[in-house]
């Protein structure tokens, strides 16, 4: 392709949905140094008297994610909620069969959730459907929401907590469909808990939301029929059925295919909102089920563990993956198929938060810093809250094998509904040349742009400065391999 250029036809009238505040939420596992040395440090010279980080605090302001997802992942498949509360002296040292891990149980429900409302997100909270069951759900929630006067609301009031936490978000387990989960099961299996656990928890609050484990991987022979039985089971009382999504380059031959890869995303949410609609259909239902793209991002899954890892070690550097520039745009394409379907996709965790493939990282004792995909998050969270409207964008393309042919370009819009400005996301996803965008719409206001002339190029703890983003050079133009957030004013 040369001197090609694309054009955005947008509509400000067309509303196409509007988005869910809690698409922009992220998530907190324990797991490698994510808690540990990650949002928690006691000691560290930024850690206030709780032992929490606020250097760490203060950059998850700014990413400001919506909600919580806590305590895992695979952790929690073996997790006992009680270990996690009362007296910290107390509490026992567990080994973490998920992650080969040590936990003190340093940090638990009460600890989590007054740190996840001081930074300004809510909870989301997981049951253990790996090793326990409906009886143990059922007191974790009591334990966490009902105002007093039993015993495990009694608890959490000794323990120093007297106002119900109110969660309303809940998930019935974690990738139950995978092998390596502790207690996997089959889906009519996972179906019949899951069913049993939902019908139990809606009977004691009928508003509470309940996500079911859906598939967590499109690439398991169980996928899509793991999520068409565990729904057959489970219509009537779960409100959103989870998916997970982590991209890499594996079997893919080339960059321009790896740029590509997020169109995996757009394939599995139309084919698991096929899936609900069957079942809704199937069951004469009256309800949509949505979807809880609850983890998502890129993971290469090259160094599970650092250099020195042991087993059983306390919080183990793990998956520390640093992202290029070029994953921070495939990162931006996933936001743009999450905007692009938030119609149907209303809740999405951002895995994870801090250290663990995270857009925050720390050093233990030291410096705080933003990797490549923190900008892009922090423009969708700071400008994706309104409602989406029509556009569409005609864009030069390119061929590859998995996905057929590929636009360089893709955009979504979105309008504030306070002020009706509009702002566009939008990636290029050629590697050498830029493409002026023609828009017509209100006045610009603004063109940033987080690019780099190195496709590797990443952030570190000694440079953590090396890919920001900037005024674009040419307002109006997508330099090669960017994310852009082009703002305008209302069309008057
Ligand atoms: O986010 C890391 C891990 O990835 C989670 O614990 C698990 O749910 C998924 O496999």
């Amino acid at each position: 392709m040369s001197s090609a250029s694309g054009t955005l036809l947008i509509d400000p009238t067309h509303r196409l949905h509007v988005v869910d505040k809690r698409l922009f939420g992220s998530f907190v596992e324990h797991m490698g140094r994510s808690i540990y040395t990650g949002i928690f440090e006691p000691g560290h010279p930024r850690a206030d008297a709780t032992g929490f980080r606020q250097d760490v605090a203060t950059l998850i302001k700014e990413l400001a994610p919506t909600l919580l997802r806590y305590p895992g992942g695979n952790f929690v498949s073996t997790y006992n909620w009680e270990d996690g509360v009362g007296p910290v002296e107390k509490r026992p040292v567990r080994l973490d069969p998920a992650w080969r891990a040590t936990e003190p149980n340093t940090v638990g429900t009460n600890e989590f959730i007054a740190w996840c409302r001081a930074v300004g997100s809510e909870p989301m909270l997981a049951f253990n459907l790996g090793t326990r069951g409906l009886a143990e759900a059922l007191q974790y929630w009591e334990y966490c929401n009902h105002p007093g006067g039993t015993a495990l609301s009694n608890l959490r009031i000794a323990h120093g907590y007297p106002e119900p936490y109110n969660v309303r978000l809940w998930c019935l387990g974690n990738e139950m469909d995978g092998p390596w989960q502790m207690g996997h099961k089959t889906a009519e299996e996972y179906g019949r808990l899951a069913c049993e656990t939902a019908r139990a928890l809606k009977q004691c609050d009928p508003t509470l939301e309940l996500v079911v484990a859906g598939s967590c991987s499109a690439g398991l022979p169980t996928y899509p029929e793991w999520d068409r039985i565990v729904l057959e089971h489970t219509y009537e009382f779960v409100d959103h059925i989870s998916l997970h999504i982590y991209v890499n380059d594996n079997e893919l031959p080339d960059l321009p295919a790896y740029l590509a890869v997020g169109l995996r995303m757009d394939a599995m949410i139309r084919t698991i909102s096929a899936t609900c609609d069957y079942v809704k259909a199937l069951k004469r239902g009256k309800k949509d089920i949505h979807l809880a793209f609850d983890e998502w991002n890129v993971w290469h899954w090259k160094n599970m563990h650092a250099p020195g890892f042991k087993a059983w070690d306390h919080a183990p550097a793990q998956v520390e993956q640093i992202y290029t520039v070029t994953e921070a745009v495939i990162f931006g394409s996933l936001i743009l198929s999450l905007l692009r379907h938030a119609d149907r996709v209303r809740i999405g965790n951002l895995a994870q938060l801090v250290n663990v493939i995270a857009p925050i990282m720390t050093v233990p004792g030291g410096p705080s810093w933003k990797q490549t995909i923190f900008y892009p998050f922090r423009d969708f969270s700071r400008h994706g809250r309104g409602e989406v409207i029509f556009s569409r964008v005609e864009s030069p393309t390119y061929t590859t094998k998995e996905f057929g042919e590929v636009p360089y370009v893709e955009a979504v819009a979105v309008r504030a509904p306070d002020t009706g400005e509009i702002t566009i996301f939008a990636i290029n996803r050629h590697l050498t040349e830029a493409l002026p965008l023609t828009i017509a719409t209100g006045k610009p206001l603004e063109h940033r742009t987080l690019t780099h002339t190195d496709p590797q190029a990443t952030n570190t703890a000694e440079h953590p400065d090396r890919v920001t983003p900037c005024a674009a050079p040419q307002p109006g133009t997508l330099p090669p391999l960017s994310w852009n957030v082009l703002r305008f004013s209302p069309i008057a």
